[in-house]
Formats: structure tokens, sequence, C-alpha cells
């Protein structure tokens, strides 16, 4: 487990960048997504980690590729319902290690219709990941009529870890740090709707500030005009210790014609 976990959170800096593309499991192509085949080679080198389903890795990952997977393992709804709450484990365990995956991510959503669900493939995914020293990563979602909170995220958080999930993704809100502080496992930080990129930069740097272990994140990064400067800004923040000054002064160089 401590592989998997190294090969997620890099060993100089102790944190991570990953990029999420997982968004096609329940929303089909949107935009930025449409070429797989073309972005995903081109952001390898700028991330550490690939958070995916496993059609997408299947078709634009090569097996060569040496880097973290978070393997996307829930499933169940889509745009077209009101509801996305009611999930089901999708991959199955040997599924996952042919993936090599280094990681289980499930979506968990605590106080929504589907909790009841949405806990059962968090727990089986931890149970048989733990068979096999795959740690999970839980997803904590938010429904449209749920509020984002630290309240609530501080519920969801610790509810998800004390189940036993290594890792939490989670999104950035007010009191951040209090979130982090009660919760005993490393918290990723969501990207969620795409901001301007120097916003994105200061949502970021204020996740690290807070206790942060990194950044999952997907739309700020791929429907930005210069996805793989965007994600090396992130990682300047995550594992460099940038400020979002820094960093916003890095993506305007970079990107400036
Ligand atoms: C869905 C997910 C997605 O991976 C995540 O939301 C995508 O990242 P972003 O919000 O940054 O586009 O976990 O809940």
């Amino acid at each position: 487990m401590k592989k998997h976990l190294t090969n997620i959170f890099s060993p100089e800096s102790g944190n991570t960048v990953m990029f999420a593309f997982d968004h096609g499991y329940f929303m089909g192509s949107v935009s930025g997504l449409e070429r797989l085949d073309l972005l995903i080679p081109s952001l390898i080198d700028h991330v550490d980690v690939l958070m995916a389903t496993r059609g997408a890795l299947r078709t634009c990952v090569k097996p060569n590729f040496r880097k973290g997977i978070a393997l996307r393992v829930s499933a169940g709804s889509s745009m077209l319902n009101d509801d996305l709450s009611h999930e089901l484990v999708s991959v199955d365990i040997e599924e996952a290690i042919r993936m090599n995956a280094d990681c289980l991510a499930v979506q968990t959503f605590i106080g929504a219709d589907g909790q009841l669900s949405s806990i059962d493939n968090l727990s089986r995914a931890i149970n048989a990941g733990a068979r096999y020293s795959i740690p999970t990563l839980g997803v904590i979602a938010v429904g449209k009529d749920m509020e984002r909170t630290d309240r609530y995220f501080k519920l969801a958080t610790r509810i998800v870890a004390e189940l036993g999930a290594h890792i939490i993704k989670t999104y950035y809100c007010d009191k951040f740090e209090e979130i982090v502080a009660a919760c005993p496992v490393p918290i990723v930080v969501a990207g969620g709707k795409k901001l301007p990129e120097k916003e994105a930069l200061t949502m970021a740097y204020r996740s690290m500030q807070g206790g942060a272990r990194g950044l999952d994140m997907g739309r700020n990064i791929f429907q930005s005009n210069h996805p793989t400067v965007m994600a090396d800004a992130i990682g300047k923040i995550v594992h460099h210790k940038f400020t979002d000054k820094e960093a916003w002064e890095y993506f305007s160089e970079k990107t400036k014609s």
C-alpha cells in the first residue's frame, strides 16, 4: 500500500497533482475532453496521477505510463438523471489490479438519497482494496441541492475517513483548515467548474495553505487555453511552495504571445 501511495504522493514534496478526466462516467463527452487520445499524452509529463475510468485509460494511456493511476470504480447515473446519487461498484478488484490502479475512486453522496448505496460502494471498494493493499479515494460528491459549507464538508470528509478511505477528495471552502484538521487522512481538493486561471491558482494556493496534500483538478486544467502550463503552474504551488501570485506570474510569462 505504501508503494501505491508513493505513486500518488511525491516522496520529495509529500504532495500530488492529480489530473481528473473521469467526467465522462456520467457526463459523456464534456468540453475539452472530446479528444482524450490527443489531450492525455500531452499532459502526462505535467501531472503526477491520472484519475480516469477504465475505458479512458485503456484507450488513451500507453502501457509504458509509469505514474499514478486513480481508477474510477463507481458509476450508475448520468446527466439525464435528476438524482446522481445512486451508484454501484462497476469495476471489480481483479480488473483494477490489471489496470495497475494505485487507488480506487468511489463517489460518496453523504446526505443524499443514495447515501446508503454509496457507503455500501465505498465499503466494498475499501474491503476489496484491503485484500490487495490498494488504497481507496473517497470522492465527496455535492448534489445540486446540497450545501457547500465547511459544516457539510467537515461532516462528509470525517464520515468517509472513519469508514476507511485512505485519501479524500473534497472541495475548497471557508475554514478549510478546520476540515483538514478534523480529517485523519490526506485531503486532495477538486477543481470544480472552470474559473479564470488566476482564481483557480488562488484556490489551489489556499487549499495547500489550509493543509491539503494536493489538487485533483479537471476542468480548470483541460478547459484552460493552456492546459499543460496550467498543470505546471498548479505543480509549482503543490510541489515548490509557489504563492498564487508567483504561480500566476509563471502562467502569464509562459503564455504571453
Ligand atoms: C466527480 C469527480 C471528478 O473527477 C471531478 O469533479 C472532476 O474534476 P473537476 O471538478 O476539477 O472538473 O470526482 O465528482
